[in-house]
């Protein structure tokens, strides 16, 4: 049956990072499609099968409810206010969403298929309605590390993490490279000059990041040339949210019984669009390393082994390698001094394709009968 999906905040960042991956796998053929607008109903909509048709009432929630799955990347705040709503007003239909709002509720099942698509299929055998995409470095981590876990090696993972600007949105990528070109602009023709002492350079640097005409409204500290060892707000026991969120949304997603402690820092560094990890994995035994890789490589058709080489390295296991692309990469992997179950690898994956937009968009096939 011809199912009918209502889109909204397609036009924000993971928004449109979805358009574009539904335009580029032809998902949307056969589907009756509706897009949504808090600010701008009425006007042209984006253009579907050649078809553009006006933007609907985002908060209308009758105008919502005619659709069989809705699909949002508005954010947590729309979704707190209209879902209840929604439901409070009967409508049974799957609401797929990318915002955190609704992901440790117990009618939701965090989205990410590679990982965890028994989980997804008891739920839509149980009649769960609410699908939600996780957060991006988990569901980063697992794409890339579910292999060792599914064995059952795993004991603790320690996660650090260099997390792109874009996981923070997309007027804090805008700061961030407004701040790369304001300290061009300060010390980059002297940066340029090989006769200029180096240290006259760090200097005019340091004293750009340190005065108040550094543009730092979003991010509230300097982010190029520095980083930010704290993402999302305080929780009580010292840990930031996000670093709360690796450890709770990693076992949800994995249904586990038994938790996986999983536990770290976050870091905001500046890159663009991929977070990357550093990780440490403790095993139950000492497995060998060739296994470790086959384990690893074996999970899922995303997983890029990148050799523990300097080439390799450099050239596949950075974010400019990976920005755009849905590879997620892996390597680094070696034994570590600590002992013969002590595992590190550092992984790097796009934030928001796999980050956020992709498993939404599995979610949405997984529905309408193609997943
Ligand atoms: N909270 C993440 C970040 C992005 O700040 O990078 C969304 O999961």
């Amino acid at each position: 049956m011809n199912k009918s999906v209502g889109f909204i905040g397609w036009r924000g960042m993971v928004g449109a990072v979805l358009l574009q991956r539904l335009q580029a796998e032809n998902d949307l053929a056969g589907v009756t499609t509706r897009f949504f607008s808090t600010s701008q109903v009425g006007e042209p909509g984006p253009v579907i099968d050649g078809v553009q048709a006006p933007l609907a009432d985002a908060r209308d929630v009758q105008a919502l409810a005619e659709h069989d799955i809705l699909v949002t990347c508005q954010g947590g705040d729309y979704t707190k206010d209209v879902h209840p709503r929604l439901r409070a007003a009967g409508w049974n239909g799957y609401w797929i969403d990318a915002a955190s709002t609704l992901r440790m509720e117990d009618r939701s099942v965090i989205v990410l298929d590679p990982v965890n698509r028994s989980l997804i299929d008891e739920a839509l055998e149980k009649g769960l309605k609410d699908f939600i995409g996780g957060n991006c470095t988990v569901s980063l981590m697992l794409l890339a590390i579910h292999g060792l876990i599914d064995q059952g090696w795993v004991e603790w993972i320690s996660t650090m993490t260099y997390q792109s600007a874009s996981g923070a949105g997309a007027a804090q990528m805008k700061e961030l490279v407004v701040q790369m070109a304001q300290i061009g602009q300060a010390a980059g023709v002297a940066a340029a000059d090989l006769r200029q002492p180096v240290l006259e350079v760090e200097q005019q640097v340091t004293e750009l990041l340190r005065s108040a005409d550094l543009a730092t409204d979003k991010f509230g500290a300097p982010l190029a040339a520095s980083l930010i060892p704290w993402i999302d707000r305080a929780m009580d026991n010292g840990q930031t949210r996000e670093e709360w969120k690796g450890g709770v949304e990693t076992n949800k997603i994995l249904g586990r019984a038994t938790p996986l402690p999983v536990d770290g820092q976050c870091v905001r560094v500046g890159a663009m669009r991929c977070h990357s990890q550093g990780l440490t994995l403790k095993l139950k035994q000492d497995i060998p390393l060739d296994e470790v890789e086959a384990a690893l490589r074996a999970a899922n058709e995303w997983v890029h082994w990148v050799p523990n080489t300097k080439e390799d390295t450099v050239r596949a296991l950075t974010p400019a390698a990976v920005s755009g692309r849905l590879d997620i990469a892996i390597g680094r992997v070696r034994k570590m001094a600590l002992g013969p179950e002590y595992v590190t690898a550092f992984t790097v994956g796009d934030q928001l394709l796999w980050g956020a937009a992709e498993p939404v968009r599995r979610m949405l096939n997984i529905l309408l009968g193609r997943g």
